[in-house]
């Protein structure tokens, strides 16, 4: 059994004053699934600490330890003020600071050894879906940015199609569930079926309380990677209790 898992991603968005928001989703994370909400850089320690039964994640990290890498953070410095998740590869870190698959995986073994569980992203765009290489795409994502070393507890997969991301589209469950389903198969074909089955896949794109509920109900959804809908309790609280339900739903 796979726990569900909740994630919000605030990007370059909150200043103190936005932590007020955590208070009002801890009953809704105290359900069935786990919820972790990612802040940027400047909160992460203030929001581990105001926050209860809401796990704290970093938005990226560098691949070194330490070092010379002006106004880059490092996996320790995440896990040292109180984060237990990173994202990693979210195509709007592929896309403005030209992260390959190859940064992305050098990242992913960094936090893994600093202990942190990763939420790895991957994704098409437009022009690549509308070509038919959606599935070349990701497979070929996965085997560069995942690390040998996986485990249902260090990784978790987050499918986001850029053209879905921020725009209101979303895929058709129909297309989710492909995505995922293929996913799975490759995790499992690579880490072994238990391994791979353990591994929760997570569905990013224009997740809203109206349309949780009926992406939560597609075959290896195990949760929800979510933009804008994550920074007020009022719009996340509905999604994590849409995933509550799923959870009991089995
Ligand atoms: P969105 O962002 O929910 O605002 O579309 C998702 C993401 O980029 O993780």
């Amino acid at each position: 059994m796979r726990t569900k898992l909740a994630a919000g991603n605030w990007k370059m968005n909150g200043l103190t004053e936005a932590l007020s928001e955590l208070a009002g989703m801890a009953d809704a994370a105290a359900g069935a699934s786990e919820v972790l909400i990612c802040p940027p850089f400047t909160l992460v320690g203030a929001a581990a600490a105001a926050a209860s039964g809401i796990a704290i994640g970093g938005q990226d990290c560098h691949a070194a330890a330490s070092g010379a890498h002006t106004g880059d953070v490092s996996a320790a410095m995440l896990k040292d003020a109180g984060a237990s998740h990173v994202i990693l590869g979210h195509s709007e870190r592929r896309t403005d600071h030209n992260e390959r698959n190859s940064d992305v995986n050098a990242k992913c073994v960094a936090a893994w050894d600093a202990g942190l569980t990763v939420v790895l992203c991957v994704g098409e765009s437009l022009e690549q879906r509308e070509a038919a290489n959606t599935l070349e795409i990701i497979g070929g994502q996965l085997a560069a940015s995942v690390p040998d070393g996986a485990t249902g507890h260090n990784l978790v997969i987050a499918y986001e199609p850029i053209w879905a991301i921020g725009t209101g589209k979303v895929p058709s469950t129909d297309q989710i569930g492909e995505v995922h389903d293929f996913m799975r198969a490759r995790l499992e074909k690579r880490f072994g079926s238990g391994v791979g089955r353990s591994v929760r896949l997570l569905y990013g794109g224009s997740v809203k309380p109206s349309n949780a509920t009926e992406i939560f109900a597609v075959s290896n959804v195990d949760g929800a990677l979510v933009g804008g809908a994550s920074l007020k309790a009022a719009d996340f609280v509905p999604i994590i209790e849409a995933l509550n339900a799923a959870s009991q739903d089995g």
